[in-house]
């Protein structure tokens, strides 16, 4: 329950309305692109089993740490990303320097912000394209049987040709974020998790033991957990622990947002490992829903968003129900984006409130708006603007448009930072008898939490940024 009161002092400040509708709100923000399309990609481009258990291994070791260490800021402050940082910063006597933390997370969640809900438009033009297959040769046989092998596979080249479909589509996905979180949290944000996430996971399982019995389900499980430990090198393991990151929603001040609208009876140690093991288990499940079917069409498993938008719509189209399964599926992987990209608009949406003491509807209807008009650019970034390079002047970023930078910056370099300033400043800055009262450890689990985070979250991290900043420090 919310214990403090908000931006003008006199109203209760809105929280969450029960322990369950927090957990299943950050479940949402977990569980969504990462796990869907990022995970099985990386899992494939990363040489299968060596990268699935080291990728275990970072969540449980310097993600779940750091989780909880975003989420008892957040509790600790009851108020926006910043201003909490700042709070606990306050009490322990270091500068208010450390909220910017948090405000280099605010931006960092607009940004992923703007390329998600690109994404996001993707998903939803899939959606249309089994519908109208529905209508058109309802739902026996397989999908999309009126085209070619070859059609298929220029579907996704056209879509990313075409700025201003993905636009559209793009704006779309947007305003529906929007309508969520302009109606608060406990009335918008948790009703989208509090309906979609348990939908979702209808979705995933029926899918899932679908491709088991008609997919190549065993050739999956041999893909995914065979470990081979010659193939764990250090491009590797960057990339495991960045989608870790990534996955868990960290480094933004997203899980601090989240963390702020917790009442104080909340175990956050027990919360925090309950969100971690969903969201790894939803990965996992993931490869195993999508590899047996696309092992089974005979098609290459390489990663890359085509995993998602080019391969499985073509093994969709020898499968029985392929239609059927086709809409169920990017219906599926719709409410998982769906609520991630919430959990991003949300970050500085609270901030804003906050700073700019706006209502709530006005303020993420401005940040809907900007997000959006961010989201054409990248749309655009990829045909009538792909030669338009806007941080060609850094070596590390040359090449790429809005999108891919967009991408580039918030995971080689933002969220890697936001992450380890986390660590540092709870492992080290904030006074400990406060985070003591907020984690809900004790004993040697406390001590353990405690090593984590003030030395393996710390070095890893850094380790992470050195090498994404200088990817020639790596030999292949
Ligand atoms: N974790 C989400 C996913 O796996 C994406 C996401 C939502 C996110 N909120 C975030 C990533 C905040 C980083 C920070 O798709």
């Amino acid at each position: 329950m919310p214990i403090t009161t908000g931006s003008d002092g006199i109203t209760p400040r809105e929280g969450w309305s029960s322990r369950s509708a927090f957990v299943l709100a950050a479940v949402g923000a977990a569980v969504g692109l990462g796990n869907l399309v990022r995970f099985p990609a990386e899992a494939a481009n990363n040489g299968g089993g060596a990268f699935v258990l080291f990728y275990i291994a970072c969540i449980l070791l310097i993600g779940l740490p750091v989780l909880l260490s975003e989420t008892l800021i957040g509790r600790h402050g009851q108020a926006s990303a910043v201003e909490s940082v700042k709070r606990m910063a306050a009490e322990s006597r270091a500068s208010q320097w450390w909220g910017g933390i948090a405000g280099l997370g605010v931006v960092s969640a607009f940004m992923i912000l703007a390329f998600y809900c690109v994404i996001g438009g993707w998903v939803l033009y899939y959606i249309g394209l089994f519908a109208a297959d529905i209508a058109q040769s309802g739902v026996t046989g397989g999908a999309l049987t009126n085209m070619t092998a070859e059609e298929i596979k220029a579907l996704f080249p056209n879509l990313q040709q075409d700025g201003f479909t993905m636009s559209v589509l793009d704006v779309i996905f947007v305003a529906v974020t929007l309508m969520f979180v302009a109606r608060g949290v406990s009335g918008g944000i948790e009703k989208a998790s509090v309906w979609l996430m348990p939908a979702f996971f209808v979705l995933l399982l029926g899918i899932t033991v679908y491709g088991a019995f008609t997919g190549a389900f065993s050739e999956a499980i041999a893909y995914l957990f065979t470990f081979d430990a010659s193939k764990l090198t250090g491009p590797v393991m960057l990339a495991a622990v960045g989608q870790a990151f990534f996955s868990l929603s960290l480094g933004v001040a997203g899980m601090i947002t989240y963390g702020s609208y917790v009442g104080r009876d909340v175990n956050l140690a027990k919360t925090s490992t309950t969100i971690a093991f969903a969201d790894t288990s939803v990965a996992l499940i993931a490869g195993l829903c999508i590899f047996p079917i696309v092992l089974a069409a005979g098609l290459s498993s390489d990663g890359g968003l085509g995993l998602m938008f080019d391969t499985l719509p073509h093994a969709f189209q020898s499968m029985p129900f392929g239609t059927l399964i086709g809409l169920a599926f990017f219906i599926m992987v719709g409410f998982a984006a769906l609520t991630s990209s919430i959990s991003l608009m949300e970050v500085p949406t609270a901030w804003a409130i906050d700073k700019f003491r706006m209502g709530r509807a006005l303020t993420a209807t401005i940040i809907a708006v900007a997000a959006a008009l961010l989201g054409v650019v990248s749309a655009y970034s990829f045909n009538a603007l792909s030669g338009f390079h806007p941080l060609g002047f850094i070596p590390l970023f040359s090449g790429e448009g809005v999108f891919s930078a967009l991408d580039s910056v918030t995971s080689k370099l933002l969220m890697p930072i936001g992450a380890l300033l986390v660590s540092i400043f709870i492992g080290w800055i904030a006074e400990r008898r406060l985070v003591d009262n907020e984690n809900g450890l004790s004993g040697g689990l406390h001590r353990f939490w405690l090593f984590l985070v003030r030395w393996l979250c710390p070095l890893a991290l850094t380790g992470i940024l050195i090498v994404g900043i200088f990817p020639g420090l790596l030999p292949n």
